[in-house]
Formats: structure tokens, C-alpha cells, sequence
């Protein structure tokens, strides 16, 4: 059988750190894939040659089956162009539509909301991925006069929105929900409520919904259980995926996938950044780039082992084996080992 290639770019701060365990999680699931470790792509290269991703970069990335990514981001650098010339530029450049971040609760005890009736969440946000605020068009005026403007365009296509929806009704096992802001931002609002109608039509045994964006957030954070796929923008996906993360245990347990359904380009990471005041300390949760490779697994036709690869991880939180972010006492390493334990279990 041909070799799959995993182009990983373990990136910064507590991204390499994480990526080493999820690394070992991929080696032990035996998917008979090989890596190719684009180490370089990291902020250093960045500050020495200002480039944030090269040509060839891309070439291998494009050449391989997948990709990982731990995380980018530096203090040294302003984000705008260092983290947008890796993160929005792999994600524009494959085109990869869809930001597909699941968020479930692991165990009762991460959960922040105080009745347990109301605690259980099972959702994904699915996120559009290359337009909207990200768009990249836009400009200044009068830049460093107190006249000074800046414009961020945020772009909707109808070839944009209804690519996205559609895939949300595909992911969907109980009901889809739209989020918008359709009240107050007209013309992306309309577009998107007008292919929301179409989507709907078209999958009209798939129960959906539509909340703003104010709604969705107060509702997520009170209670999250009634929902299962959210569909919505880039920035609003980008938000609201950080909130569903708190509601499962926080940043350290989200896992991600950059995803173009139609090529089948894909990449994978977790949510959480480069996290700058916890890096070098040893203690960054593996779980976000660990259930990661679970979602690569499940991408190369693996279910099965994607499904080792959370009960693992559902194994190890219930035993308490977490790192400090989920109240316990092991180190980025420990987590890695006590995941692999779980795996090899007979
Ligand atoms: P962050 O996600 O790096 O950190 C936010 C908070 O969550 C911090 O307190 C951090 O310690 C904690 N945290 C994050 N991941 C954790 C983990 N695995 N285990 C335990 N705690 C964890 O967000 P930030 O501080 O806003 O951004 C830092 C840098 O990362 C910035 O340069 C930002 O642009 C970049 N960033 C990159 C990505 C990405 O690569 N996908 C995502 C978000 C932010
Ligand atoms: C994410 C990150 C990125 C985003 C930033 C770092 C550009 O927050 O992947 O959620 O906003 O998409
Ligand atoms: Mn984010």
C-alpha cells in the first residue's frame, strides 16, 4: 500500500511540546503513515528572513496526505502578519472551507457550569474558514493623522456560504443551527439567511434553527446541551469556539480540523495558541493536538482508531491523569505516556 505523508508544523511556544505526544499517539495508532517535519516554519525563521511560510513550504504541505500543526505565535512579533502568514494563508492558499472544532465534555468534573443537568456538551461548531473578516482585502487612509481609518472587508460569496452550510448538514447527527447577525449586518446577513433557506430545502429531515450571535453565546454559556452542529462566520466561529471550549474542560482539550470536503485537503490542530505564559514549563495539555490526530484518523478512514484515541483520552481524565489546566498534577510528557497506556490496553 502507498505511504500516507502527515506534513506537521509543530510551530511555537507550547506547540512543539504538544505536537511530541499526539506524534506518539499517531505512531502507536499504526496508520502506516510517515511524517514530514517542517520544523523550521516557526517564529525564529520568521524574525531572521520575514517570511512566514515559503513556496516550497507549501509544496510540501501540498504533497502530503494531511497536515498537522501544533500552534503559532510569538510575544516578539505583532500577529497580524507572522500568525496570519502561516494560519490564514495555509487555510486561504487550500482553500480549506471548513473549520470543523467538536467540543464534548470529557468528564463531569471539567465542566464550569454548576447544574449538572445542564452540563453535557456534544456539539461542533462549524466554522467558515476563508472569508468574512479574514477575507484579507481592506486598507488605511490618512494612516497616523487623527483623520486615520482602517476598513477590514467582510466578505460573503453565495459559492462561500452555501459550500460551508452544506457541509454543516453533512456533519450534522441531530440539528443544525445557524448563527448570524443578520439583524444588523445586512448584506453578508441576507446571503447567508437567503442560502440558510436553500440548505434548508434541501435537507428537510435535518432539524435546524437560527440564533444571533448575542443569543448563541448567552444560551451556550447557560446551557449548551441542546445543540449540535452551529454553523457560522469566521469571526463568530473563531469566538464562539474558544466559549465551547470553556464548556468542555477550556482551551486545552479542543481539537480542530481545517477541512476543503471537496478536495480532501486537510489540517489538523488544536484550537489553543502558542500559550507564551505557560511555554517551556512542561505543563501544556496534549488533549487539544492528541484528539487532533483523532480527528486525522477519522479523516484516512480510521474510525476506529479515532475512537481508541477518545477513549483514551475519556480514560485518562476519568483516572485524573491531566495536566494542571484540568486540576491535575502531571506534565505535558506524563499525559502523553498515560494516553499510550490507555491505547496498548488490551
Ligand atoms: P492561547 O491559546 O495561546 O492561550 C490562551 C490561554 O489558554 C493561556 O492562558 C494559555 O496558557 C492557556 N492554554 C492554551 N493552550 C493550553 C494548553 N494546551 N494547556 C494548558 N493551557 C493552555 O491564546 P493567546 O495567549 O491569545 O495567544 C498566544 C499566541 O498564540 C498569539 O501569538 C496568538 O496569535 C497565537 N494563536 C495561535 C493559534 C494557532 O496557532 N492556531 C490559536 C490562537 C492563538
Ligand atoms: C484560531 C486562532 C486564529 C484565528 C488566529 C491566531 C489568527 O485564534 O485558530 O482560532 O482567529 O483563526
Ligand atoms: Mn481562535
Amino acid at each position: 500500500t502507498a505511504v500516507t505523508t502527515i506534513a506537521v508544523i509543530p510551530g511555537d511556544g507550547i506547540g512543539p511540546e504538544v505536537i511530541e505526544p499526539a506524534l506518539d499517539v499517531l505512531d502507536a495508532l499504526g496508520l502506516g503513515t510517515r511524517t514530514d517535519i517542517l520544523d523550521h516554519v516557526n517564529a525564529d525563521t520568521y524574525l531572521r528572513t520575514g517570511e512566514a511560510l515559503t513556496g516550497s513550504d507549501l509544496d510540501r504541505i501540498r504533497s502530503s496526505e494531511a497536515a498537522l500543526l501544533g500552534a503559532v505565535g510569538d510575544p516578539r512579533l505583532g500577529d497580524t502578519s507572522y500568525v496570519r502568514g502561516v494560519l490564514t494563508t495555509l487555510r486561504l492558499e487550500l482553500d480549506l472551507y471548513v473549520n470543523y472544532r467538536p467540543a464534548r465534555l470529557w468528564h463531569d468534573r471539567l465542566s464550569p457550569l454548576r447544574d449538572p443537568a445542564r452540563r453535557a456538551i456534544d456539539c461542533v461548531i462549524v466554522r467558515e474558514n476563508t472569508e468574512g473578516l479574514y477575507s484579507g482585502i481592506g486598507g488605511g487612509a490618512r494612516t497616523g493623522t487623527p483623520e486615520e481609518i482602517a476598513v477590514d472587508v467582510d466578505l460573503s460569496t453565495r459559492h462561500g456560504v452555501s459550500r460551508v452550510l452544506e457541509f454543516a448538514f453533512s456533519a450534522a447527527r441531530r440539528s443544525v443551527c445557524l448563527v448570524d447577525k443578520a439583524n444588523a449586518v445586512r448584506n453578508g446577513g441576507q446571503l447567508w439567511q437567503r442560502c440558510w433557506g436553500e440548505a434548508v430545502a434541501r435537507h428537510p429531515h435535518i432539524a435546524t434553527s437560527h440564533l444571533y450571535v448575542d443569543t448563541a453565546a448567552l444560551r451556550l454559556a447557560t446551557d449548551p446541551t441542546g445543540f449540535d452542529v452551529i454553523v457560522t462566520n469566521n469571526s463568530y466561529g473563531d469566538i464562539l469556539s474558544d466559549l465551547t471550549a470553556a464548556l468542555a474542560g477550556g482551551l486545552g482539550v479542543a481539537a480542530s480540523a481545517n477541512l476543503n470536503p471537496v478536495t480532501g485537503r486537510a489540517l489538523f490542530e488544536p484550537v489553543h495558541g502558542s500559550a507564551p505564559d505557560i511555554a517551556g514549563s512542561g505543563t501544556a495539555n496534549p488533549f487539544g493536538a492528541i484528539l487532533s490526530v483523532a480527528l486525522l484518523a477519522e479523516h484516512l478512514g480510521r474510525n476506529e482508531e479515532a475512537d481508541a484515541v477518545r477513549r483514551a483520552v475519556a480514560a485518562a481524565v476519568a483516572a485524573g491523569r491531566v495536566t494542571p489546566d484540568l486540576g491535575g498534577p502531571l506534565g505535558t510528557k506524563e499525559v502523553g505516556a498515560a494516553v499510550l497506556a490507555e491505547l496498548r490496553r488490551p
